[in-house]
């Protein structure tokens, strides 16, 4: 099959011009004004933003979690991702601790392999790194194509490993040509105060926020970066929130060391005072949580200073039943929120649309520096010659609202219901395939591939 797209105002990192483009296949073919390559299918672009496809490369889809499960699967999600214009997205798989990172990656693959309708790759999460998990970093490298791999500094118990176990990893992911990821925030600190919250009493959703104050995520962030600096392995920060925490990077780069940095869209756009609303505030607990207007504007800084490099999701949904398990204490709600089909539409409307950001640093945070840093450039991430055919059309100037009766994530709440935006994802299309258009998707359960990942240099 091939496509022809015309006329189109093609945007990248680095560029923005108005040309056709022509998809052989799963790849782009050509580029270039006025080309009269004939296709089997036809698209005019005229008006149209067309720019690549997003990555959001954290997302937790089916994963047993605090007693449940996220409640999109890799079916459910990579499909609502695609009518939001991300075509590709990076899962978790969790290492069970006392059991192997195979063990945990073919529990995975056996929920998403032939159910993901976009494309996906996984992140290991290592929670027990020992003799044994060492000797598996290799393979995944080499031979299942997963370069990243990621850790906790909290959730004590039953993900999160010490500082002797962090130091051990990163020195054998750096000799592997891997990257270390980390939630950074100090779970001792937390744990402590979780328990000294509630035997006060204190147990609605407000104090799940100030169980995790700003210090937990700055002193955690900090140390990583000593961490990685003094081993030399790349290391990426996964959802940082706040001043402290990129305060800590921003002194780091005064050593010319590079620690990459992930902020997520709810943080750029929703604050705690969303935990006063007593029990309907479980919609935004997550972790961390979310934090003040004053570090959304470090947060929107950050990415313009070059900071901040990606912007994600951390989707990892809940029904409001689900939520109810923490109805009379907060440590038992399930920690996280749907936005996999929200964050480009939310990004564009809230940082191009209102002048925040250029596009061509929308792409950038959106696409190029997610497949640059996790190794799928220029497979992924851009347009250009060879490259997937990921590629989305985006209105600029439809307005549309967002609601939980018209996503396509399986949650029955929406944390944004009713926020009316300027800029709309119309057509997308992945590998080639129009996978979505005038609001429906035509790609099936199984479309999506399972993409290896290179070795990465820690370098965008
Ligand atoms: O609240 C969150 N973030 N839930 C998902 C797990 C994690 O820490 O990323
Ligand atoms: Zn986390
Ligand atoms: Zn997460």
């Amino acid at each position: 099959m091939s496509l022809l797209i015309k006329n189109g105002r093609i945007i990248t990192a680095g560029d923005d011009y108005v040309a056709d483009i022509f998809v052989d296949g799963e790849a782009i073919a050509a580029i270039g004004k006025n080309l009269t390559a004939k296709a089997d299918q036809q698209i005019d672009a005229k008006g149209m933003l067309v720019m690549p496809g997003g990555i959001d490369p954290h997302v937790h889809l089916d994963m047993p979690f605090m007693g449940t499960f996220s409640s999109d699967t890799h079916e459910t999600g990579t499909r609502a991702a695609l009518h939001g214009g991300t075509t590709m997205v990076i899962d978790f798989v969790l290492q069970k601790q006392g059991h192997s990172l195979r063990e945990a990656l073919d529990e995975w693959n056996g929920r998403a392999r032939g159910t993901a309708v976009g494309d996906y790759s996984f992140h290991m999460a290592v929670t027990d790194f020992n003799e044994g998990t060492r000797a598996e970093i290799q393979k995944m490298v080499e031979e299942e194509g997963i370069t990243s791999f990621k850790t906790f500094m909290a959730y004590k118990g039953a993900l999160m490993i010490d500082d002797r176990q962090m130091v051990g990893l990163m020195q054998e992911v750096k000799k592997q040509g891997g990257m270390v990821t980390v939630h950074a925030t100090n779970g001792d600190m937390i744990d402590y105060l979780i328990a000294k919250h509630k035997s006060e009493g204190k147990l609605s959703p407000l104090y799940h926020y100030l169980s995790q104050p700003e210090v937990t995520e700055a002193e955690a962030s900090s140390r990583f970066a000593d961490m990685t600096h003094y081993t030399g392995c790349p290391g990426y920060i996964v959802h940082l929130t706040c001043e402290g925490a990129l305060n800590a990077v921003r002194l780091a780069t005064k050593r010319n060391q590079r620690v990459f940095v992930e902020t997520c869209i709810q943080y750029l756009l929703l604050d705690a005072s969303l935990y006063e609303k007593d029990f309907e505030g479980a919609k935004w607990v997550m972790s961390p949580p979310l934090r003040q207007k004053k570090d959304q504007a470090t947060l929107w800084a950050g990415i313009n200073q070059g900071l901040v490099q990606i912007v994600a999701t951390d989707h990892c949904p809940f029904k409001w039943e689900q939520k109810l398990m923490g109805k009379d204490d907060f440590s038992k709600i399930p920690n996280g929120h749907p936005a996999i089909e929200n964050r480009m539409e939310l990004l564009f409307s809230e940082g191009v649309s209102k002048g925040r950001i250029s596009l061509n640093k929308y792409v950038e945070v959106t696409s190029t520096n997610p497949a640059k840093l996790f190794g799928m450039f220029p497979r992924k991430g851009t347009l250009a010659p060879g490259s997937d055919a990921d590629i989305i059309l985006i209105d600029p100037n439809e307005k549309h609202t967002l609601s939980a009766k018209t996503h396509h994530m399986n949650v029955d709440y929406s944390a944004y219901e009713g926020w009316e935006l300027t800029g709309k994802v119309k057509t997308v299309v992945l590998r080639g395939q129009v996978a979505i258009d005038k609001g429906q998707c035509l790609v099936k359960k199984g479309y999506g591939k399972f993409i290896k990942r290179n070795k990465v240099n820690g370098i965008v």
